[in-house]
């Protein structure tokens, strides 16, 4: 009687935070592939010695696969028949890493044949990529499948940098995840780069106003004017330290140099929940990756597929079938 009532509770906090933390476990791959978290970050470390972004690329893609009908490597198929691809959707277009991703899946697949989801390869590639850079570690959950659909649409309505605190909490409520999560989740805004186009707007005329956007500070605006020589120019979100991961983006926003209005609407409108969170990240260097490593396993929880679900993809970017027919490249 006791069990069953720790079972239904369990399944009711599952319900309730649309996601399956019952079905992802830590020792997933321990008899079919028990090397998957050393060749991965082997991998991830080769990659960011040729390319520093090559981290922060990483757990994008993996925070915009769990965002698009949960984390189930969706985000990373292209363009085929029956399938379009997530990487024509708004908040993906110019998305960078798929060649990083494949590189790691061709070698845990030389180990591993057929075993390790696209999905888990994303969520274990995010935790090596914030670790490698000074960030916090965490034991990542497997088990998760890879999806044999896309939802483009899902992708164009992805959480945007011209948006404002209450839709992006409406975006992160609907997936279960609160405004504390919303603020940590954003600090990996701390390293990696955004394109100009993202946030140019805030110059001059921000909103029709005739203004600059007030809540961007001016000599750091005048520092990002001069530095965007055109829109596709790619600038640090992080001015003091680009390729770390620490707290500094808190105390960047303090300052008003978040770089997009996403960013810096979490301290500056005024009366929001938001502002005692980042005021709390700001402080302690380990609160933040606590906090950040916390918020990170529950986006990596959301509505993954499991058991029969869905596949082990070979090729991250085509279904297994059709990756065997002729024209399709398999790796
Ligand atoms: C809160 C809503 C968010 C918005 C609106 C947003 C938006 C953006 C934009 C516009 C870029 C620049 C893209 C480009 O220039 O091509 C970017 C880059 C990035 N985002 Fe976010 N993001 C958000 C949340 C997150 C989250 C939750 C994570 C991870 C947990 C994340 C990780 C990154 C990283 C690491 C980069 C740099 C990528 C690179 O250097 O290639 N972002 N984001």
């Amino acid at each position: 009687m006791a069990s069953f009532n720790v079972a239904a509770f369990l399944f009711f906090l599952g319900l309730l935070f649309g996601a399956s933390f019952a079905q992802l476990t830590e020792d997933f791959y321990d008899q079919t592939c028990p090397r998957l978290p050393n060749i991965v970050r082997r991998e991830v470390k080769r990659a960011i010695e040729s390319d520093i972004r090559a981290g922060a690329k990483l757990i994008r893609l993996h925070f915009h696969d769990c965002f698009v009908q949960g984390c189930d490597g969706s985000v990373l198929l292209v363009d085929a028949p029956g399938i379009e691809s997530e990487l024509n959707g708004l908040g993906n277009l110019g998305i960078q890493g798929l060649e990083i991703v494949a590189a790691i899946k061709a070698a845990v697949e030389r180990e591993c044949p057929g075993v390790v989801s696209c999905a888990d390869i994303l969520a274990q590639a995010s935790k090596d990529s914030v670790d490698v850079q000074g960030g916090p570690s965490w034991r990542v959950l497997y088990g998760r499948r890879d999806s044999r659909t896309a939802n483009k649409t899902g992708a164009d309505e992805l959480p945007s940098p011209f948006e404002t605190l209450e839709p992006l909490k409406k975006k992160f409520e609907a997936l279960g995840l609160n405004s504390t999560d919303l603020v940590a989740l954003s600090g990996a805004h701390t390293f990696g780069r955004s394109r100009c186009r993202f946030f140019n707007g805030r110059f001059s005329n921000f909103s029709g106003s005739g203004q600059p956007d007030p809540t961007l500070d001016p000599t750091y605006r005048q520092e990002l004017e001069r530095a965007c020589t055109n829109e596709d120019t790619r600038v640090n979100f992080d001015p003091t330290t680009p390729d770390t991961f620490d707290k500094n983006y808190y105390t960047n926003l303090q300052a008003n140099r978040g770089l997009l209005t996403s960013d810096q609407s979490l301290f500056s409108e005024a009366g929001a929940d938001t502002v005692d969170t980042v005021n709390l990240l700001a402080s302690r260097e380990g609160t933040f990756l606590r906090f950040f490593r916390r918020s990170m396993i529950k986006m990596g929880n959301i509505r993954p597929l499991t058991g029969n679900q869905g596949e082990i993809r070979t090729n991250c970017s085509r279904l297994n079938d059709l990756g065997a027919q002729p024209g399709h490249d398999v790796m």
